[in-house]
């Protein structure tokens, strides 16, 4: 025992509960804590058994994902956790662990060494590592198929989902599920089974299956990871070493699953997504408004336009619980709006994520209308009309004119100023843009466009409200396409430059694909509808500087009515599936366009697809950090992450650049400026820190925050 870890007496039940807030990882001081309190129980006989529970919210979260960084970078700290695991199993008295909240990594695995387990039915458990690019490190992959059986762990291993406590009850990774006060429940219990013979885990091989069952097992798990999650590496050591549970003794299981977790935490993989995985936490955390700030309460709100983006919004909302009023111009448009809302339920219904009656439930919480009456209650207005200045001011005016005081008027404008919105009202403190991403009711990400007069509680509450909403909120500045589209455009002028310069449009689609990011540039231009982008173009012409050059093709497209997958053709052709197919037109089509602009095709490499789309987007994001359009490098990743399917496991578009080395992406960034021209210009940020050596992350910690 230390500040850590405390032991205490339910007469003869000793009882160890771990302190370490907020979700008691296993940081250096507890495992030490706990083997403190075990020698001092050992010594005591009127101790007949033993809890082990967490205080506060959780039982244990997994080990303090910290000290990661410590280990690879030489400094561990601790003796680590398999000792004190064996000491627990092979202790005489029996220990009952207590699971509420979470037993997450680490923490299960201490749960698991335990003698029995007894959580709350809110409880959950899991080996969630590898979403942070690692396996169980402490006998996690030897002792839950032990008692699991071998199949749940894989699935649980390789997944990294949790399981609620019912759940596990029924694989026998707990024993009993507590009604009531759970401390209780487990006192109980353990003078149930005082004094019997404590089964040891490690020992339990009856689950463990046979050679030829488990060969199935197997390879059946490998085929899933291979689809499901190409390209990591994680998930295949998972099942590497759970596969050397069912063939070794646990000793050598241990050994086999020690170098496995030290190979993975090594990786580039593992350190990406541990950055991910504190990006995530840190990107609600805005310097100059403090955790403390009020935030407005959103009990109802309204949507303004039922279209591609209105409807989503308002599921978004009804499905957060918040009743929400639908506006629309016409009845048609209302009713068009109203189908597609009413058709994605039962699509949702149909495909099992929830029941008719809570779809019902849902979609009872809105209410259509052609009017603004009701307007005055809500706390909330969400604006989601056509793209165009006039009609956005001319929609706020009305707004200003019956919202409350004190209600938030939002826009979802991709590319208007949020600026100019508020200023066309006389409360631009509550005027604030909410992006969010096609189909919002699906896409994780929503970009909070801070205005030079939005007030902080205004943003405290939006930044809560995307957690409400279960949405990734993501801070940004008030620039031109904010900081996800501001970047895309580069990146999709390249991948058509490329196709241009002869790198063929499935060859793009492809090299990007293989780098692991789960959109094709191309076929996404096809889905989202090329026309889209055109027609922006076409508004924005006059502000193309002469000289620069720009792509052409997928305007050709346009002009002969190629939009994508709306019109069953655009770079690909589309079956009745929506299936792209490679379409040798426009093959054909390109080649005759730029042979006739005078542009020479030439035969280019997979790296260099990559290397092009990639630091256009690492450009113009250095670009964003250093005119403080974003608060830090990590949000501009948790950015296209959450929005851009970059794959996590290369952390970002920003962190990929900082483990690629400043110096090398600057370099190949100067030499595309040499090649291809202004458009190329390396962003001053990014030479200076090439220069000094430093990292985009290091700016972000020295520098930065200005949003
Ligand atoms: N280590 C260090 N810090 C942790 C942590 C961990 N395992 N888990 C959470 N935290 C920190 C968060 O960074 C956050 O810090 P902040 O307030 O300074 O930003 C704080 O705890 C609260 O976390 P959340 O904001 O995520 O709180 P929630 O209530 O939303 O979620 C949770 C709680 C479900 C436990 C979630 O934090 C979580 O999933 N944590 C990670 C669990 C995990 O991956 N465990 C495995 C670790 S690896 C391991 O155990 C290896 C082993 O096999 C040896
Ligand atoms: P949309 O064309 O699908 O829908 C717009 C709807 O607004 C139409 O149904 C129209 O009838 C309605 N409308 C027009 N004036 C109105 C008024 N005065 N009152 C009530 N309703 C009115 O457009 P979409 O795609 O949903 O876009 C809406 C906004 O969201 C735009 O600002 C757009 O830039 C933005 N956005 C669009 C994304 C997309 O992928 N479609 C992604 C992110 C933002």
């Amino acid at each position: 025992m230390n500040d850590l870890v405390q032991l205490t007496k339910e007469y003869d039940v000793a009882v160890i509960t771990i302190n370490n807030p907020p979700v008691n990882a296993l940081s250096p001081g507890v495992p030490e804590g706990i083997s403190g309190a075990l020698d001092r129980i050992a010594k005591d006989d009127s101790v007949k058994a033993v809890v082990l529970i967490g205080g506060g919210r959780t039982f244990v979260a997994g080990a303090d994902i910290k000290e990661f960084g410590k280990m690879t970078s030489g400094k561990p700290r601790g003796a680590g956790l398999l000792p004190l695991l064996l000491k627990i199993e092979d202790g005489s008295k029996p220990v009952i662990v207590a699971i509420h909240g979470t037993a997450f990594g680490g923490g299960l695995e201490l749960a698991m060494a335990g003698h029995y387990r007894v959580a709350v039915s809110s409880a959950q458990v899991g080996q969630p590592e590898v979403k942070l690019g690692i396996i169980p490190g402490a006998a996690g992959t030897q002792r839950l198929p032990r008692l699991a059986g071998v199949a749940k762990a894989l699935e649980m291993c390789t997944t990294g989902n949790p399981i609620k406590a019912e759940e596990a009850l029924k694989f026998g990774i707990i024993d009993r599920v507590i009604e009531g006060d759970l401390l209780a429940g487990a006192v109980t219990f353990a003078r149930e089974v005082a004094g019997k013979p404590a089964p040891k885990t490690r020992e339990r091989n009856e689950k463990l299956g046979n050679a030829s069952d488990n060969a199935a097992v197997f390879s059946s798990a490998r085929e899933t990871v291979a689809k499901k999650q190409r390209g990591l590496l994680a998930p295949v050591a998972a099942i590497d070493s759970i596969e050397a549970a069912t063939k070794m003794s646990f000793e050598e299981g241990c050994q086999a699953e020690q170098k496995l977790f030290v190979e993975c935490l090594f990786s580039e993989q593992s350190k990406s997504l541990i950055h991910v995985f504190f990006s995530e936490r840190e990107v609600s955390k805005i310097p100059d408004i403090p955790k403390e700030t009020a935030t407005i309460s959103i009990k109802s709100a309204a949507v303004v336009g039922a279209g591609t983006m209105g409807g989503g919004i308002t599921m978004v909302l009804a499905n957060a619980g918040i009743p929400v009023l639908l506006k629309e111009a016409d009845q048609a448009a209302l009713d068009r709006g109203l189908a597609t809302i009413k058709s994605n339920y039962a699509n949702s219904v149909k495909r099992g994520r929830f029941s008719q009656e809570a779809a019902d439930e849902r979609f009872n919480r809105i209410t259509p209308t052609l009017s603004y009456d009701g307007f005055s209650n809500v706390d909330l207005v969400i604006e989601a009309v056509f793209e165009g200045m006039a009609l956005k001011k001319e929609v706020f005016k009305e707004l200003e004119r019956v919202c409350k005081p004190g209600a938030i008027l939002a826009s979802n404008t991709s590319t208007l100023g949020i600026d100019e919105i508020a200023a066309s009202t006389s409360r631009p403190g509550f005027v604030i843009g909410t992006h969010f991403f096609s189909p919002a009711n699906v896409m994780r990400l929503l970009e909070i466009v801070r205005g030079k007069a939005t007030s902080k509680e205004v943003i405290a509450t939006c930044m809560q409200l995307s957690k409400t909403l279960g949405k990734v909120g993501v801070l940004v500045g008030n620039c031109r396409g904010f900081v996800g589209n501001r970047m895309f455009g580069p990146y999709r002028r390249e991948a058509q430059f490329l196709v241009e310069e002869g790198a063929g449009i499935e060859a793009v689609d492809k090299a990007l694909v293989d780098f692991g990011n789960a959109m094709r540039p191309l076929a996404v231009g096809d889905l989202a509808g090329l026309d889209v982008g055109w027609r922006i173009r076409k508004e924005y012409r006059h502000l193309e500087v002469p000289g620069i050059r720009q792509p052409f093709a997928e305007d050709r497209l346009c002009e002969l009515g190629r939009f994508g997958q709306k019109t069953e053709a655009g770079w690909y052709k589309y079956d009745d599936q929506r299936r792209a197919i490679p379409d040798p037109v426009v093959h054909e089509l390109v080649r005759k366009w730029v042979t006739e602009a005078g542009i020479v095709q030439r035969k280019i490499s997979a790296e260099e697809i990559t290397d092009r789309c990639i630091y256009a987007l690492v450009n113009e994001g250095a670009r964003i950090l250093e005119e403080g359009y974003a608060l830090r490098a990590s949000d501009i990743d948790i950015i296209y992450l959450n929005g851009y399917g970059f794959p996590a496991h290369r952390g970002g578009p920003m962190w990929y650049a900082d483990t690629v080395g400043l110096k090398k992406v600057f370099d190949r960034v100067s030499e595309f400026h040499r090649q291809h021209g202004e458009t190329w210009r390396p962003a001053p940020l990014l030479k200076r820190l090439a220069e000094q050596g430093k990292t985009f992350a290091q700016f972000g910690k020295e520098e930065g925050a200005a949003v």
